[in-house]
């Protein structure tokens, strides 16, 4: 069933609420306040003093303590869900199950089945839904795709793609191991799939988006460290794992590794991708203070001479929702999408434990 159109013209401003209020949640709130259409009408957390702060800090004028209760007032079109992982799928079947459009932060569910089973639901009530695959707003990456797509560099041999963080051995995000932010990443217990789940999902995306192509098979490994005695802090058992290497093949015949780490010491945030093709080569390197597309073509093969391609700006995913309520059609990174990232995620998790590797 497609979304109802709203039309953008005349209507009335959207009435968003903001479901967790941690982290990631101010980037969501600075993000749509920027979006004319948008108005934050509430906040939801399970925490009452950091709902309130958030609140205040954003302008927000109704806070609740759940779901529930915003539920019960009702007053708000869409939803942007930025709660701990195990959080989305139950609190996301819920606002559809109330006619909401919805927002959620990934990985959408902790499994391949709880996050089809989203798409699922949403598709049938017709909501318009969207994951926040975050580095669909780097320009470069989606320039690099319509490279790809209009034959620049050839057909696609190689793929190579990195995510590396160093938040196991920096402080410069926080302390991991004192603040529950950090902890529930770390433990499955608290719904996390390690860096596999947390940022898996981003580097699958970006490699198979930006090469334009998907994971048809798949083998990885993946590694825990020890990091406190026992590995456990607390309630927080550290069992996720911390680092993971995968080897794929993709539905274009290419081959190519695919691998993140929160150890990867001197890389705060930093995402890479390289296609090699038969005609040239593309690579892109984002950063938290920038963004590079570098290309090697034409005449530059021979001589492997690389030079910075220029790119225009592009929508973000928090553009992108708004625009697809107004006009009632579900715009990519889609909930199926992510499930079906969600299904490699689950066969890679499949392929460590019988080291072979699997078709998707
Ligand atoms: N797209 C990205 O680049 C990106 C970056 C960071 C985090 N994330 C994702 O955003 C989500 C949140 O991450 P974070 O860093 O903000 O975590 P966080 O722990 O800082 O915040 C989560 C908040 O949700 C609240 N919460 C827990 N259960 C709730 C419930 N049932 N109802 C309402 N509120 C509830 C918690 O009290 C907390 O305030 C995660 O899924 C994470 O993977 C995405």
């Amino acid at each position: 069933m497609q979304p109802a159109k709203r039309g953008i013209a005349e209507m009335a401003p959207l009435r968003l609420l903001v479901l967790g209020t941690g982290g990631m949640a101010n980037t969501h709130a600075m993000n749509f306040s920027t979006v004319p259409e948008v108005k934050l009408v509430g906040a939801v957390d399970v925490d009452l003093a950091k709902v309130r702060a958030f609140a205040a800090r954003h302008d927000i004028p109704e806070t609740f303590t759940s779901l529930d209760e915003a539920i019960a007032w009702g007053e708000f079109d869409a939803v942007t869900n930025v709660t701990p992982d195990r959080i989305h799928h139950p609190t996301t079947l819920q606002l559809i199950a109330a006619g909401k459009h919805v927002m959620c932060e990934k990985p959408l569910a902790e499994t391949y089945a709880k996050a089809a089973e989203m798409a699922d639901a949403a598709e049938q009530a017709g909501v318009v839904n969207m994951v926040n695959l975050t580095y669909r707003n780097v320009a470069q990456v989606q320039k690099a795709r319509q490279m790809v797509l209009a034959g620049e560099i050839g057909r696609v041999r190689h793929i190579e793609a990195s995510y590396l963080q160093s938040w196991l051995v920096s402080k410069a995000w926080g302390d991991w191991s004192t603040e529950s932010q950090w902890l529930w990443r770390l433990s499955t217990s608290h719904g996390s799939n390690g860096v596999l789940g947390d940022v898996g999902i981003h580097i699958l995306d970006f490699a198979g988006y930006g090469a334009a192509t998907d994971i048809s098979s798949v083998f990885a490994r993946m590694k825990t460290f020890e990091k406190a005695p026992g590995n456990r802090i607390g309630e927080y058992n550290l069992d996720a794992n911390d680092s993971f290497t995968m080897t794929a093949e993709f539905s274009n015949g290419a081959i190519g590794v695919i691998h993140a780490s929160r150890w990867a010491t001197g890389h705060l945030n930093e995402l890479r991708l390289r296609v090699h093709g038969d005609k040239g080569a593309l690579e892109v390197i984002h950063r938290p203070d920038a963004s590079k597309l570098r290309a090697c073509r034409e005449q530059d093969v021979e001589l492997a001479v690389w030079r910075e391609v220029e790119v225009d700006p592009v929508a973000t995913n928090y553009q992108k929702f708004v625009a697809a309520i107004a006009e009632g059609k579900n715009q990519e990174p889609t909930f199926r999408h992510a499930a079906n990232l969600q299904k490699v995620l689950d066969l890679a998790m499949v392929t460590e434990k019988e080291r072979r590797e699997i078709s998707v």
